[in-house]
């Protein structure tokens, strides 16, 4: 079975790419040694310098995942700065920055970057359009699952299985493993 390196300190995402990888026969195992994250707009940058810093470092080929949530009605906030936000602001706050706001289209954003050392890293991207939620509903899942609802229900309130098959980290995933595969 090939196994890929996913240099992420995120077990969540982990357990996610592991399921989904796993029905291609991928077999992706964590490595936690973290790379520099680039300040930019664009997840691809990000993901794409992560990658390839990564591989250099690690003298093997990795993957690794840059995700954000965009909330229209905040002109794309928090987007590439989703991680400072929720460590920041957290669901909470963020549900109050949208309070009595009727426009609640979000969309969540994942770019796994692809890379083998010496190479130019490769990018490719998923994505799911939702909704933010008036509150903050299930136990499922991890950082702003609670507050995205997709087809009426939250990330957090679906069972892991049906997440993982139609989220934009499946999504991407689906991308790189058609790729892999060529
Ligand atoms: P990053 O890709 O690790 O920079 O993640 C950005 C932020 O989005 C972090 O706070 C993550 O916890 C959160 N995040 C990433 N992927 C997901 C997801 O699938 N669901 C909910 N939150 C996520």
């Amino acid at each position: 079975m090939r196994k890929i390196i996913f240099v992420t300190g995120n077990s969540h995402k982990v357990a996610e790419a592991s399921y989904i990888m796993s029905g291609i026969g991928i077999k992706v195992e964590q490595n936690n040694c973290g790379y520099p994250e680039l300040q930019d707009e664009n997840l691809e940058k990000i993901a794409g310098f992560g990658a390839q810093w990564a591989a250099n470092k690690l003298n093997c080929e990795v993957m690794v995942d840059d995700s954000g949530l965009f909330i229209e009605a905040l002109g794309g906030f928090p987007g590439p700065y989703s991680a400072y936000v929720f460590d920041t602001l957290g669901n909470e706050k963020i549900l109050k920055l949208m309070e009595g706001e009727t426009n609640r289209k979000a969309v969540f954003r994942c770019v796994i970057g692809y890379c083998k050392p010496g190479y130019e890293p490769r990018v490719f991207s998923g994505e799911v359009a939702g909704v933010i939620a008036g509150g903050i509903r299930g136990n499922g899942g991890f950082g702003y699952d609670p507050i995205l609802e997709v087809g009426g229900i939250t990330f957090g309130e679906m069972p892991d299985e049906e997440k993982n098959s139609l989220s934009h980290r499946y999504l991407a995933l689906v991308n790189f493993a058609g790729w892999l595969e060529e």
